[in-house]
């Protein structure tokens, strides 16, 4: 990685993974003048060419601008929104400074009494990560302050690919023509939200899985955000995002400093596929904590038991989980103070005691005894009226004068900004982590955020950053308290999954959506911008409550395998015959382990058209591809699923079978995999070059 400056032409050129990034202040205001491939250093001084002057009517500070701003003949929504005391509004650039710092960059500017920074840092990854931050002489309000702004290179045509969906149902991948004008996308839960995930790709409609230019960004936030895309009539594209959703405003006091999450950007020429990769491979370098750990297999009891959770009705299944192969128990939701139902007791954070008459060791010690790791869920940010914790603390809640407060789920949302609440979170997670030898916790957030504020608080709208800001705190404090203790995330599923709380959770929970059908789809979405190492993918009992489809367990099991595998069935139901099979996938899945949570992963087709499709991961001289096929009828042909990327005179041995195939034969024919004739059926093929 490097960074150029040219003092004479005030531009910064970042490169590296095959990338430059060129930014320039020389006109005044800080421009993106090139995003892409790597170009000659002799070739940044043309990119400063005068801007074109447009007709009285064109927003010409639009194109490059790093933030949008108000000033002068800019109309896009901006990405900074200020008043001043006086009335004035926004934010005139005048260049101060930078500085560099290794692969950082920071470029600092001044109005009035404020300093405004736009930060840069570029990584082997070809991911570049922007942020900025505000430091404050003079009180200011601020209505909008997003992270970066980027302009696309100027095309023909534009295609948004973004991940929408709901609870149960989250990660749908839509392609759609980008729309003139201004497409917005976001969340207003205080949550990322099941119902659009900060992840998006932009093309010019041609790009395909494996082929074609693909830019992508994605805001590592876990609170309410907003991405804006806006296409104009000329055709140029320029993105906005950051924290909170329109509407908010706070303001920044004297002395100071307001710093937005980072918002993150790459562009690939290998295609959607190619896209996806580079962000895996970023999040497992340089985001996820212990990426490069094997993510254990666990058995979960929420599924099996739902709240009859107790010493007595989890043993049974601790030998049940172990004798199958798994490596990590988990105790889900009700063990818990008053906890029988989600009616009551979220808050009130001590072992139920007719449920585990002598704590939760006798338990745990059977876990560890069997040879398993012992995980326990918790919902700290939450609690029900029906709880100790709310009858002491009413006030702990987000809450606005004169209002009501919200219930959905019967729980509320405590307020993590009031630095008392935040200590008592600490406070007891610290405690049952030290009292209890807990291995792994699945952390839970199960609705979103209403009534936001605090009454009496002449600032209400900061409690939506400072609730995300304390939580990340607190799972770095816990992490570095605790540092053997991997954290799952989950919030009724995957309403809480970006790039900024993987920074402190080792996997998350992709879906409440178990049954392994709707999961293919559900994975492949998942997999646009995440890895399968952080993907959490259970094995569950059918007809699933879902959409009581019924498939068999080799199915479910080799959908799962797709990612982190686990079990959420209720094992003491399952026949001597079905924990016999379980343990034989779970033993495969642990051979295949490496190479899916640590491997290089290529999607093979498309769920939402082809009726085969596959999963290719890629590890040294090891291929592993988990095939699918989901329903087909007869005028939609099963054409063979191809392997992607294999030299045409290398040879490959089956490492099932010992069969050895030539590259060009796979290339040529397909992957030699069979296929009942029902719908619903999967395989599994190990291959392995032969030197
Ligand atoms: C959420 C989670 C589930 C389970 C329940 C428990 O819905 O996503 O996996 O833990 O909460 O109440």
């Amino acid at each position: 990685m490097s960074i150029r400056f040219d003092e004479a032409a005030l531009t910064w050129h970042l490169s590296g993974a095959g990338l430059s990034y060129v930014v320039g202040v020389g006109d005044g205001l800080p421009r993106q003048l090139h995003w892409g491939p790597a170009i000659p250093e002799g070739a940044v001084p043309a990119l400063t060419r005068e801007w074109r002057e447009g007709y009285s009517f064109d927003d010409r500070l639009h194109t490059g601008a790093e933030l949008l701003g108000e000033l002068g003949p800019q109309f896009a929504t901006p990405s900074l929104q200020l008043r001043h005391p006086d009335g004035a509004k926004g934010f005139d650039w005048h260049y101060r400074d930078h500085e560099i710092d290794g692969d950082a960059l920071a470029l600092s500017f001044t109005d009035r009494d404020l300093v405004l920074t736009l930060h840069y840092r570029l990584w082997d990854t070809g991911v570049l990560d922007r942020w900025a931050s505000i430091e404050a002489g003079a009180a200011v309000e601020v209505t909008r302050f997003d992270s970066a702004a980027w302009t696309l290179p100027h095309w023909a045509d534009y295609r948004l690919s973004h991940l929408s969906g709901e609870w149960a149902g989250e990660w749908q991948l839509r392609r759609v023509p980008l729309a003139v004008g201004e497409t917005v996308l976001g969340s207003r839960r205080g949550n990322t939200s099941h119902q659009a995930n900060p992840w998006i790709a932009v093309d010019d409609g041609t790009a395909t899985e494996t082929t074609g230019t693909v830019y992508s960004a994605n805001l590592a936030w876990s609170g309410s955000w907003r991405v804006q895309i806006r296409r104009s009539a000329q055709g140029r594209v320029s993105v906005t995002g950051g924290a909170g959703q329109e509407g908010l405003r706070w303001t920044l006091r004297p002395g100071e400093t307001w710093t937005t999450p980072v918002y993150s950007g790459l562009c690939s020429d290998e295609g959607f596929g190619g896209a996806s990769r580079a962000w895996h491979e970023h999040l497992r370098r340089h985001v996820l904590p212990t990426a490069e750990e094997d993510a254990p297999v666990l058995f979960n009891s929420w599924e099996a038991v739902f709240f009859e959770v107790s010493e007595e009705k989890q043993l049974p299944l601790v030998d049940l989980a172990a004798r199958v192969g798994c490596e990590q128990f988990v105790v889900d939701d009700g063990w818990f103070g008053r906890r029988l139902s989600d009616d009551a007791g979220l808050g009130d954070w001590w072992h139920n005691p007719d449920r585990f008459p002598n704590g939760l060791g006798p338990l745990i010690d059977a876990v560890h005894k069997a040879g398993m790791k012992f995980g326990i869920w918790v919902e700290p940010e939450m609690v029900n009226p029906d709880s100790d914790l709310y009858r002491a603390h009413p006030d702990w809640v987000h809450s606005q004068a004169g209002r009501e407060r919200t219930q959905l789920r019967q729980q509320m949302v405590l307020d993590y900004g009031r630095p008392e609440v935040a200590d008592w979170a600490f406070g007891w997670l610290d405690k049952l982590l030290g009292d209890n030898a807990i291995d792994f916790v699945k952390w839970d957030h199960n609705r979103p955020f209403t009534e936001v504020g605090r009454a009496g608080d002449d600032d209400p709208d900061r409690a939506y950053f400072e609730h995300v800001e304390a939580v990340y705190a607190l799972k770095d404090r816990l992490r570095r308290n605790h540092p053997d203790v991997r954290i799952e995330g989950c919030a009724g599923g995957a309403a809480r999954v970006d790039p900024g709380i993987l920074r402190y959770v080792d996997q998350v929970w992709t879906s409440d959506n178990t049954d392994a059908g709707d999961r293919v789809n559900i994975q492949y979405g998942f997999s646009q911008a995440y890895p399968a190492r952080a993907m959490g993918a259970w094995v569950t009992d059918e007809p699933s409550g879902f959409n009581h489809r019924t498939t068999s367990l080799r199915f479910r099991f080799q959908v799962a395998s797709a990612g982190v595998l686990a079990v959420g069935g209720d094992l003491s139901e399952w026949s001597e015959a079905e924990l016999d099979e379980a343990a034989e996938h779970i033993s495969l899945y642990k051979r295949l382990r490496p190479v899916v949570q640590h491997g290089v992963q290529h999607r093979l087709g498309d769920p939402e058209s082809d009726p085969l499709t596959g999963v290719q991961y890629v590890r040294g001289d090891q291929i592993a591809v988990l095939a699918f096929k989901t329903p087909w009828h007869c005028n939609r042909p099963l054409a063979p699923l191809r392997p992607f990327g294999i030299d045409a005179d290398s040879r490959w041995t089956d490492e099932d079978t010992g069969e050895t195939y030539w590259g060009a034969t796979l290339n040529a024919l397909g992957l030699p995999l069979r296929w009942a004739k029902a719908d619903w059926d999967s395989a599994i093929l190990r291959l392995r070059k032969v030197q």
